[in-house]
């Protein structure tokens, strides 16, 4: 096959016929080969084991140079998002496209309040989860059954219904999210309340108690807001493509959403947030070295890998965790807290930063590496911190879910594969095998 960098044209040969593929344009970054009509023109599909090479649809959502280690949600530096918005202006610009005018923010916040609330029919279900279940599974079982409590949406529902359905989501999600921990540890529900911010009302459901009069504190609700902001969106990684995949069938929202959390607990994706504070309770309890763990990192023939480093796109220093890294430290600093897990992590990237191995491979940590570290800061048990990803991370799935529903070159997703079984065989019946 080659390539023409001045003309939008590639060509590529099977058997001696060479067909024209288009080259595509994007408006930042990298362009692509449009192979849609390949196995048409050819006879041959496209081979591309875990799509490290296939966009798999046209997005304006999100933009990510992995080589800069630069990150944009509708045009704007993660890093001024992070600095100056709420977590619920990042939801809007994400959902509708552009940040919120007072006017806007004010209306979203009060429809946030407004479907806070759990169906009271929804509280008993919690009950019957067995002590010590994953507050992942909970959410995802939950979320799912919200579509037998409230209307679905129709591919024809108009703009006021798919508003009502996001909004009630995003708002439920954080009272779930709250329930679920509190059924963990066995104590009473906290209902939201209109008078708190979104923030603010997910830490009142988190930690205040009938016996404590708790208040979050202005700061935790900053840090908060932040942290949810860093997780918002992250174009098409795993999880965002579960609910692309879910949502091409046609089923509604809150499925879609559900198998996004699903795809999001393992600990290659959201769930590395758990792992590695893990790790680092690991490494201290059995008082390994940073370079025996390094090493057992290194080794092909372990299983195990340095949980928060390393990313499919990224191949520099990922642009959230350097703004987690220093929030992790003010955060410390500001509540007079020294935490060994810390200090290991600081010694550990330092270590596996001087390592040739990972310069080699361009594995710097990623968004998971500080962020549970903060978490436990705030006071969330490591079970909460995959939990708290995909509160994060929700605006993002529904923006790419909306952005499915009108994209006029959207299908069901169906990829192909290369049959490596066997060729037809005759059937055997039962009394002649063996
Ligand atoms: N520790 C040790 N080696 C690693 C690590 C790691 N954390 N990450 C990648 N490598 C090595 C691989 O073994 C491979 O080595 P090789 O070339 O000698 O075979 C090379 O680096 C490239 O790695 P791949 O596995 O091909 O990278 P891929 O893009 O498939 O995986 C992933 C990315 C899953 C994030 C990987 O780096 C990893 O497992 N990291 C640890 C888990 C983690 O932190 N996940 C969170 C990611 S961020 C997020 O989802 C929010």
């Amino acid at each position: 096959m080659s390539e023409s960098k001045k003309s939008s044209k590639a060509s590529l040969s099977v058997d001696g016929k060479t067909i024209e593929l288009e080259v595509l344009e994007s408006t930042m970054g990298e362009r692509a080969l449009n192979l849609s009509r390949v196995k048409a023109e050819t006879g041959c599909f496209a081979f591309d084991p875990a799509m490290v090479n296939t966009a798999v649809c046209r997005s304006a959502i999100t933009y990510v140079d992995g080589d800069k280690g630069i990150l944009l949600h509708r045009g704007y530096p993660i890093e001024e998002l992070a600095e100056h918005c709420t977590f619920i202006e990042v939801a809007y610009l994400l959902i509708h496209g552009e940040l919120p005018t007072a006017d806007q923010r004010q209306r979203f916040s009060r429809l946030l309040n407004i479907h806070s609330m759990l169906h009271e029919d929804m509280r008993s279900f919690f009950g019957n989860y067995p002590e010590g279940a994953h507050p992942m599974a909970v959410l995802s079982a939950m979320v799912v059954s919200l579509s037998s409590f409230y209307p679905e949406l129709r591919l024809d529902s108009d703009k006021e219904e798919i508003d009502t359905t996001v909004t009630r989501l995003l708002s439920k999600l954080r009272t779930i999210a709250a329930f679920s921990y509190k059924k963990s540890i066995g104590e009473p529900f906290v209902y939201p309340s209109h008078k708190y911010s979104y923030c603010e009302n997910f830490l009142n459901m988190m930690f205040r108690s009938p016996v404590s009069l708790y208040e979050a504190d202005p700061y935790d609700v900053a840090v908060m807001n932040k942290l949810l902001i860093l997780h918002a969106d992250h174009e098409q990684n795993a999880s965002t493509t579960a609910v692309r995949m879910v949502g091409s069938t046609g089923a509604n929202l809150y499925a879609c959403v559900s198998a996004g959390i699903c795809a999001l607990w393992g600990p290659l994706h959201g769930g590395a947030n758990q792992a590695v504070v893990e790790m680092l309770e690991k490494i201290q309890k059995e008082g390994l070295t940073l370079d025996q763990v390094v090493a057992k990192a290194k080794d092909k023939n372990d299983p195990f890998r340095l949980m928060g480093f390393g990313h499919r796109i990224y191949k520099s220093y990922d642009p959230r965790a350097k703004i987690a890294k220093k929030l992790c430290m003010a955060v410390l600093n500001k509540k007079r807290l020294s935490d060994p897990m810390v200090e290991i992590a600081m010694a550990l990237e330092e270590r596996a930063l001087k390592d040739d191995y990972f310069r080699e491979r361009n594995l710097y940590p990623n968004v998971d590496f500080y962020t549970g570290l903060i978490y436990r800061a705030l006071g969330f048990p490591k079970e909460m911190f995959t939990v708290l990803f995909a509160l994060g991370r929700l605006p993002g799935w529904i923006a790419h879910w909306q952005e499915m529903r009108q994209d006029p070159e959207q299908k069901i997703m169906r990829p192909r594969q290369i049959y490596m079984g066997p060729a037809k065989t005759d059937y055997v019946h039962i009394e002649a095998r063996g």
